[in-house]
């Protein structure tokens, strides 16, 4: 597989071409955003942890029955995956109160949800990615029925799976985002697990291990990456 253009440079990723039609090569950056990038910075060593998590855990899920677009790590910060379609919604699951959860719902971070909840969110940019439901989805066409009934299963069973791996290294998911694309009909689990998009809490300490460090200021960021590929990887 050869690497050639560059197709697309997200806040995150860069996605090139390759030779063959079917697969793209994603490059992870340091690079770090939040709030629809409005506030930005780096963090050192981002890439290649969010790279190697993701794709242990795409890995992981993949034996679980959820088809991911992963084809193979070819570098510290490199992978070539299925040049899928992305489909435009994010997919949130949710376990305990946090974030904008909390805010728009007045709830205590940290409150334990009585069943883990899921919301799309419309991925576009320009609208700061706002929140619908399945009706608006299908209103909108972004997505069939079919495919919305496999996003839902598929995200629920990641949640169900990853929930217990978290829970044996320490690690309570809080909740996370996850995307899906199409590949020759078929709805393939997409872009990355990381500590980017999900939430890590220690589950002694309730210490926070993931992006929410960067978004709120809180310091020791680098570290709680590291922390994270540490536990997840027993490196
Ligand atoms: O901000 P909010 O509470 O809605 O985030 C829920 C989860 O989705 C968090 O784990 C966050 O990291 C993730 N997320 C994301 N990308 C976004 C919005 C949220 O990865 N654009």
């Amino acid at each position: 597989i050869v690497k050639t253009e560059q197709l697309y440079e997200g806040k995150a990723k860069k996605v090139f071409a390759t030779n063959d039609p079917d697969l793209v090569i994603v490059d992870y950056k340091d690079d770090a955003t939040a709030f629809n990038g409005e506030k930005k910075g780096t963090i050192v060593g981002k890439g290649a942890i969010n790279n190697k998590m993701t794709n242990y855990m795409f890995k992981l899920l993949e034996k679980e029955g959820i088809p991911t677009h992963l084809v193979e790590e070819i570098s510290d910060r490199e992978t070539i995956v299925k040049k899928v379609e992305i489909v435009p919604l994010e997919v949130i699951v949710r376990n305990v109160a946090a974030g904008s959860f909390s805010k728009k719902l007045g709830i205590e971070e940290g409150t334990k949800l009585k069943q883990p909840t899921l919301e799309f969110s419309y991925k576009c940019d320009e609208l700061g990615d706002p929140f619908i439901n399945k009706y608006y989805a299908l209103g909108l066409g972004l997505a069939t029925e079919e495919e919305i009934e496999d996003i839902t299963k598929y995200a629920f069973k990641v949640n169900e799976f990853m929930l217990g791996f978290f829970k044996n290294i320490g690690i309570d998911l809080i909740d996370f985002k996850i995307e899906f694309g199409r590949f020759h009909g078929k709805i393939l689990l997409a872009d990355e697990i990381s500590p980017d998009t999900c939430r890590f809490w220690d589950s002694k300490t309730h210490e926070k291990l993931d992006k929410d460090r960067f978004r709120r200021d809180m310091g020791g960021v680098e570290e709680a990456y590291h922390e994270m590929i540490k536990r997840v990887m027993g490196e």
